[in-house]
C-alpha cells in the first residue's frame, strides 16, 4: 500500500515581500516532508498567497495599482523563495485562480444548501491588519487584543452559525487530544470555545476585492472563509474523487502560527463538520520570531530579509540557523550574531571539520579513496556506527510529533560523539604508528558521515546531498532505507577532493 501525507503551510498574504517568518513555516513544513518522502510516503507538500480582503486591496491602492497586479507581483516573490531556500512544496496555490474560487464557491454553496447560513446585519469592530471581527469586550485600550487598530463596521452580511457548532467542537478536541499542538495551545483554544462562541459574519459588502457571491450580489465571500477552503480546493474539491482528494485528505498537519490558531482550530473545522466533511488530523501552532522583543512582522514594519540572508550566509547555513535556535513552538528572539556563532560553532567547527579532517585525511594517506580495510571494526567502531543504525524509530517519532527540534538535538549527538571518537583515536598518530588501525578509524567516520547525511537532508538538503557526492553515494541510495550497515560505504572506492562545506563566516567589528 502506498503511505501519503499532506502537509500545508498558511498561504501568505502578499501585502508585501515575503519576511523570515512566512519562511520559517514554510522551511519546518519543508523539513517535515523532505523527511517523510524519504521515508517512503507520497508527499503532498501545498504553500501558496492569499490574495483577496481588505488588507490587501489596501495595499494595492496604496502602491497605486490595482489589487490583480499587485498581487500578482508579490505572489511571485513568495514563489520565488521557495526556490531560493530550496523547498520542496508541490503545489503553490493562489487564491484568485479559477481552480480556487471555483472550489471556495462550491464549499460556501453547501454550507449554504445544509443551512448553515443565513443573512442578517452585522454591526461590530474590525481589524484590517488581523482581517478579523472584534466585539466591545475583546478590545484592549481601543484596540484588537493583538495591537492592532480596529474601526467600527455596519453592513448587510450573511452569517455561519457557528454558535451551533460549541459542543461538537468541545466533543471533537475531547476525543481527538492530538488535534492541536502543542498541548498549551489546545488549552487556550478549548478555554475559547468554552466561553462561547458567536455566530461568524461570511460575507463583506463595504469593499470589493474578494470572491463575489453570484447568488448574492453585492456581497464578496469574507476572506478567512475563502482561504481557510485553499487546502481542499487545491486537492480538486469540490470533485471529491481526484486521486489528490482521496490520497491527501484529511490533511495530516496544517503547520500555523500563533497568531492564527483560532481560524484553523475553531472556525476551519466547523466549517468541515458543516459541510459534511473530514477534519484535518493535527493543526500544529508555532511560536514566533521576534526583533528586540517584538513579533517580526510586515505591519511592524521590523522584518528581516529572507533573499538578503541567503546572500550573504548561504541557504543552509540559514535554514540550520532556524531550525535548531528555537524549541520548535516557542518564540525566539532573531540576532544576527546568534546566527552567526550557531553557523560558525556548530557547521563548520564541529560538522564541517569533521568531515573535512576525516575526509582530507584518507584522500592524502590512503590514496584519495575510502580505505580498503585489512583489520576489522572494532567494538568502539561498531558501537559508534550502531548508534546511528538504530536512530530512526526516534527520529520518526519526532517528526510524527513536529518535534523538530528534537530530532536536530538527537542527530547532533553523533556529531558530538564523532569528533569525540576522532580526536580519542586519533587517526594522525595512527598513520605513524598503525597506519592499518588508521584506516578502520577513518573507514568508520566516512560511514558515519554517510548516515549523517542521510539523516540531514531533511535540514540542510544542498550540504547534505553535498557530502554524499563526496562519498560516491548513489542517488538512489540515499533514502532512510539505506541507513544499515548493508548499504555502509564501499571500500576502495575513490574519493572527490573535499572542499570545506561550511566555510567561517568572518565578521569585521
Ligand atoms: O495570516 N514568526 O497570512 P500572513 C514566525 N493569510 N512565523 C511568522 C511570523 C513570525 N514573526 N510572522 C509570520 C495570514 N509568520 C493568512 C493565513 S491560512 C488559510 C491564511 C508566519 O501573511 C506564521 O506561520 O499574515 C503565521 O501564522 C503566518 O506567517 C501568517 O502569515
Ligand atoms: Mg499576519
Amino acid at each position: 500500500m502506498e503511505k501519503h501525507f499532506y502537509i500545508t503551510t498558511p498561504i501568505y498574504y502578499p501585502n508585501s515581500v515575503p519576511h523570515i517568518g512566512s519562511v520559517y513555516t514554510t522551511l519546518c513544513c519543508d523539513m517535515i516532508a523532505r523527511f517523510k518522502k524519504l521515508d517512503g510516503y507520497t508527499v503532498k507538500f501545498l504553500t501558496g498567497t492569499d490574495e483577496h480582503g481588505q488588507k490587501i486591496e489596501k495595499a494595492a491602492e496604496d502602491n497605486h495599482e490595482t489589487p490583480q497586479e499587485f498581487v500578482d507581483t508579490l505572489s511571485a516573490s513568495f514563489r520565488k523563495v521557495l526556490e531560493v531556500y530550496n523547498f520542496s512544496c508541490s503545489d503553490f496555490i493562489r487564491t484568485t485562480e479559477d481552480r480556487h474560487k471555483k472550489g471556495a464557491l462550491a464549499f460556501w454553496k453547501t454550507l449554504e444548501d445544509k443551512g448553515h447560513i443565513y443573512l442578517a446585519n452585522y454591526a461590530g469592530w474590525y481589524s484590517v491588519r488581523d482581517e478579523s471581527f472584534y466585539t466591545e469586550t475583546d478590545l484592549v485600550d481601543g484596540k484588537a487584543p493583538t495591537g492592532a487598530p480596529v474601526e467600527w463596521v455596519e453592513e448587510p452580511s450573511y452569517f455561519f452559525n457557528l454558535s451551533a457548532w460549541q459542543e461538537k467542537l468541545l466533543e471533537f478536541y475531547d476525543q481527538n487530544p492530538d488535534f492541536i499542538a502543542p498541548a498549551s495551545r489546545r488549552n487556550e483554544v478549548i478555554s475559547f470555545v468554552k466561553g462561547g462562541l458567536k455566530d461568524l459574519s461570511v460575507s463583506r459588502t463595504s469593499f470589493s476585492w474578494g470572491i463575489p457571491l453570484p447568488s448574492h450580489p453585492d456581497h464578496i465571500m469574507y476572506v478567512w472563509l475563502d482561504a481557510l477552503s485553499n487546502y481542499i480546493t487545491a486537492l480538486g474539491y469540490p470533485d471529491t474523487q481526484t486521486s489528490d482528494y482521496k490520497n491527501f485528505w484529511p490533511a495530516d498537519v496544517h503547520m500555523v502560527g500563533k497568531d492564527i490558531l483560532r481560524f484553523h482550530a475553531v472556525y476551519w473545522p466547523a466549517f468541515l463538520m458543516a459541510a459534511g466533511l473530514p477534519l484535518p488530523k493535527r493543526i500544529f501552532a508555532h511560536g514566533w520570531w521576534t526583533n528586540r522583543g517584538d513579533k517580526i512582522s510586515k505591519s511592524l514594519g521590523n522584518t528581516i530579509d529572507p533573499f538578503d540572508l541567503a546572500d550573504r550566509f548561504g541557504v543552509d547555513p540559514v535554514r540550520y540557523f532556524l531550525l535548531r535556535e528555537i524549541p520548535f513552538g516557542n518564540d525566539g528572539d532573531y540576532s544576527e550574531q546568534a546566527l552567526i556563532q550557531r553557523i560558525n560553532s556548530q557547521l563548520s567547527n564541529e560538522f564541517g571539520n569533521l568531515a573535512q579532517r576525516t575526509l582530507s585525511m584518507a584522500w592524502k594517506n590512503c590514496d584519495a579513496r575510502i580505505p580498503t580495510l585489512t583489520k576489522k571494526l572494532e567494538k568502539i567502531d561498531e558501537d559508534l556506527l550502531n548508534q546511528a543504525y538504530q536512530m530512526l524509530p526516534e527520529l520518526r517519532s519526532f517528526i510524527d510529533q513536529q518535534a523538530i527540534h528534537k530530532y536536530a538535538d538527537l542527530v547532533w549527538t553523533l556529531v558530538t560523539q564523532a569528533n569525540k571518537y576522532v580526536d580519542e583515536q586519533a587517526p594522525w598518530a595512527l598513520a605513524k604508528t598503525d597506519p592499518e588501525r588508521m584506516e578502520v578509524v577513518l573507514y568508520a567516520v566516512a560511514e558515519l558521515l554517510r548516515c549523517l547525511a542521510i539523516l540531514l537532508q531533511p535540514m540542510i538538503p544542498e550540504s547534505a546531498g553535498k557530502l554524499l557526492d563526496y562519498l560516491s553515494v548513489p542517488q538512489n541510495e540515499r533514502d532512510l532505507t539505506f541507513l544499515s550497515a548493508a548499504y555502509a560505504v564501499k571500500q576502495g572506492i575513490t574519493l572527490t577532493k573535499p572542499e570545506p562545506l561550511f566555510p567561517r563566516i568572518i565578521t569585521s567589528i
